[in-house]
């Protein structure tokens, strides 16, 4: 009866002990602090509830915890399957947490602490501004091309990296082919000052002295916000701070602004992006510093009806990219409904350059390449210039290809045709020429044709074949070419 009486008591006190408001803070080594919270009600060895942080607020979809206190969470994820899972300990009422490191570091072990109810939610929503239109800010005539950290460097990029690129960009030719902007991503930020004045973490000691550093390259600076309260990798975001924000950075000297939606979307509708993308259209535009205005918010809201009156200069149509074939392709091929939406001064963005991070063979970064250029798209690298291969840098620079890109027109490349995996695109060019690529997307090599009359080529022109640098023999019937598996024919057609 004792017996009984002392289990049903542990048992009841093991049964509450868990339930609440717990806080996890894990700080990354320059500095930033990340918090989740995690919100339990614990029924017996059964966890129901929620984990929140800066961008998302999940419900958990299972969790237990078993008698050595070894807490097992399993979020929900997408349609409802079962999705990140988050292990814990629980002894002596305390909670460890383990949680995941930054890319390419341990998980650790994190304490948690007891947290107010309700703690962890989004900040109370302030109205956006009623819509109006911010006049075009006079940039981007033609697609903004230069690098940027993202994708090779993540939340690991430092100002000495920064510096290095900028270094890079000169000597390996990338500047005189025209890639300009020098563009920091993410996890640049720190704390707010007392005054509410955004700084830089401990990677990026002296953001000015950095601007100074590149500019006296010959080359621009861009910079990274959101407009939530955090960013999509959990640093301080412009929220409540846009006008003091681009104040700072135009003191600071900067000349290009990633603006992406994360946390954001834990306060507003997709209803409200182009009201709260205005609002920092107008800031920067109350600077007086010409500052390139590019919308990241994945191509939600239609983003292209409406971005040009924010003043913005290019806005992705799409998710983010990876370094692989699949993701490169989807994305590249799928633009083909936006092309009426390109214009001088107003791009669509498809992300990123990939070419040069070594998930693609070079074919393949030739058609990531090709397919960019045609589609008018920005070019911003996004590999480590520092260590460039030739063929690397001669994919990126081939001038060529380039100036399809940057051709004056802004005119974006639309599918002529496509036959199973073999697709050919066609871009109207300002000199009335025309640029066309024969895309394989098949893994075997392939005999692609185009005939003139499908592309509205009459008469004798002079063509050249853009990858192989020489000029093509004219054939009155049109351009045949061996296409490589993965791989692309670049001609262009005189008028
Ligand atoms: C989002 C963007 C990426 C990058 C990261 C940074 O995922 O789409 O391009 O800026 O955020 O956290």
């Amino acid at each position: 009866m004792k017996i009984f009486m002392l289990l049903a008591l542990a048992m009841s006190s093991y049964a509450a002990d868990l339930t609440g408001n717990w806080l996890v803070k894990q700080e990354s080594p320059d500095g930033n602090v990340r918090e989740t919270y995690l919100d339990l009600k614990q029924d017996g060895t059964n966890i129901t509830g929620a984990v929140r942080n800066i961008n998302r607020d999940q419900k958990i979809l299972s969790g237990s915890m078993d008698a050595d206190g070894k807490v097992t969470i399993v979020l929900q994820g997408q349609n409802n399957r079962p999705g990140q899972r988050i292990m814990a300990k629980f002894a002596n009422g305390e909670l460890r947490v383990t949680m995941a490191g930054p890319r390419g570091t341990q998980p650790e072990e994190i304490v948690a602490t007891r947290a107010a109810e309700g703690a962890g939610g989004p900040p109370a929503k302030i109205a956006p501004p009623e819509l109006h239109k911010v006049p075009y800010n006079g940039l981007a005539k033609t697609p903004p091309m230069g690098w940027n950290s993202w994708n090779k460097f993540a939340g690991r990029v430092t100002a000495e990296d920064v510096k290095g690129m900028a270094d890079a960009i000169v000597s390996s030719g990338m500047k005189a082919a025209g890639y300009i902007y020098v563009n920091i991503d993410d996890t640049w930020e720190g704390m707010r000052d007392t005054n509410g004045n955004i700084t830089s973490n401990k990677k990026f000691p002296d953001m000015k002295g950095l601007a100074d550093y590149v500019h006296s390259k010959g080359l621009k600076i861009g910079i990274y916000s959101s407009p939530g309260p955090k960013t999509c990798a959990g640093y301080e975001g412009s929220y409540g701070h846009e006008d003091q924000d681009a104040k700072t950075w135009a003191s600071w000297g900067i000349d290009y602004l990633k603006y992406d939606w994360c946390s954001a979307g834990r306060i507003y509708k997709d209803e409200d992006m182009h009201a709260v993308y205005q609002k920092m259209g107008d800031a920067l535009r109350k600077t007086g510093r010409p500052i390139v205005y590019s919308l990241c918010q994945y191509g939600r809201a239609d983003v292209w009806t409406w971005a040009p009156e924010v003043s913005g200069n290019l806005w992705r149509t799409t998710g983010d990219i990876r370094d692989s074939w699949d993701s490169m392709t989807k994305i590249g091929f799928g633009q083909n409904d936006l092309a009426k939406w390109a214009a001088p001064g107003h791009w669509n963005d498809p992300d990123m350059l990939e070419i040069g991070n070594g998930g693609m063979s070079n074919s393949e970064y030739q058609v990531h390449m090709s397919l960019w250029s045609l589609l008018s798209a920005p070019l911003l690298a996004g590999n480590d210039l520092r260590t460039a291969t030739p063929e690397i840098l001669a994919i990126l620079t081939n001038p060529e290809v380039i100036r399809i890109d940057q051709d004056k027109a802004g005119h974006q490349a639309t599918r002529l045709s496509q036959n199973g995996e073999q697709e050919i695109w066609v871009k109207d060019l300002a000199d009335g020429g025309k640029a066309i690529g024969l895309f394989n997307r098949a893994t075997d090599a392939a005999n692609m044709q185009i005939k003139w009359a499908d592309a509205g080529i009459t008469g004798k022109r002079k063509v050249r074949d853009l990858w192989a640098k020489s000029d093509v023999k004219w054939d009155d019937s049109g351009y045949s070419a061996q296409v490589p598996g993965h791989g692309v024919a670049l001609i262009r057609v005189s008028k």
